[in-house]
């Protein structure tokens, strides 16, 4: 990464540091915890890191950052929305394991042409090494990999024949744990990442910057959970927050600057 990019997105980490912690993580800390700690111990998830993380294209922002966050998110949202009091804990965590599949697997193929298909089909793959999971659960994790794009219509995989309304719960928990990204770590990850990997220069990105934000502020009404309409606002909205004050920085030191 670039100095000037990297010197920008440390200054962008300082500004977020400041600006406080969205509710769902606040409220949701029990979960939470569940969570990571399947994504940090559960064998079948550990077995997928190794294969899966060697593949991430860091440069693109969606990497091994952004898919540990969307599969914790996931995982979480899965819990919350599923009945979960009701339900014996081991049918919670094998969908919350599903989920953390499905974010792991999500944007294996980011840097392709219609990414989310080309990862469903990819994901499909990589999944046979997994003898325990059931041909529906594959299933269910490729079409919400398929389905987790923004401002696209969600289709139906013919792959998805298991329960319905499991295969649309990982799918929505999938989508609006991507979408929670478009919030703070927008600016303190994937923004710089994008920036490096097209050789943006800090006026360039100003130049941008106005349009980025509108686009950052649509995905509020596109959120498909309760709890995701629910909590998904104040994530993009703290986003938005740290957004302007970096906007602000950018023209206060980069307005007339031909740093590359
Ligand atoms: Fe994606
Ligand atoms: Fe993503």
């Amino acid at each position: 990464m670039n100095e000037t990019i990297r010197k920008l997105q440390r200054e962008a980490e300082r500004i977020a540091s400041k600006h406080p912690v969205p509710e769902f993580y606040t409220r949701f800390k029990a979960p939470v915890s569940i969570a990571r700690k399947l994504f940090f111990r559960h064998p079948g998830v550990l077995r997928l890191r190794a294969i899966v993380e060697p593949q991430f294209n860091e440069a693109l922002g969606h990497g091994l950052y952004h898919s540990t966050r969307v599969s914790i998110d996931a995982a979480v949202l899965l819990f919350i929305e599923m009945d979960s009091a009701k339900m014996k804990p081991m049918a919670v965590e094998r969908l919350m394991v599903l989920g953390i599949f499905a974010g792991l697997l999500h944007d294996i193929c980011r840097g392709e042409e219609n990414h989310a298909e080309c990862g469903a089909e990819r994901a499909e793959e990589i999944l046979k090494h997994f003898p325990h999971l059931s041909k529906n659960e594959t299933g269910c994790i490729s079409n919400a990999i398929r389905n987790h794009e923004a401002f696209v219509a969600e289709g139906t995989s013919s792959q998805a024949k298991g329960p319905r309304e499991w295969v649309q719960l990982v799918s929505d928990c999938l989508y609006d744990a991507d979408k929670f990204r478009w919030g703070a770590d927008t600016f303190t990850h994937t923004l710089w990442h994008m920036a490096d990997n097209q050789g943006l220069c800090p006026r360039e990105l100003i130049e941008r910057f106005p349009w980025g934000m509108s686009g950052t502020v649509s995905i509020i009404e596109t959120f498909r959970t309760p709890t995701g309409r629910q909590y998904g606002p104040e994530i993009i909205q703290t986003g938005v927050e740290i957004g302007k004050e970096i906007y602000r920085y950018l023209l206060q030191h980069y307005r007339d600057s031909n740093d590359k």
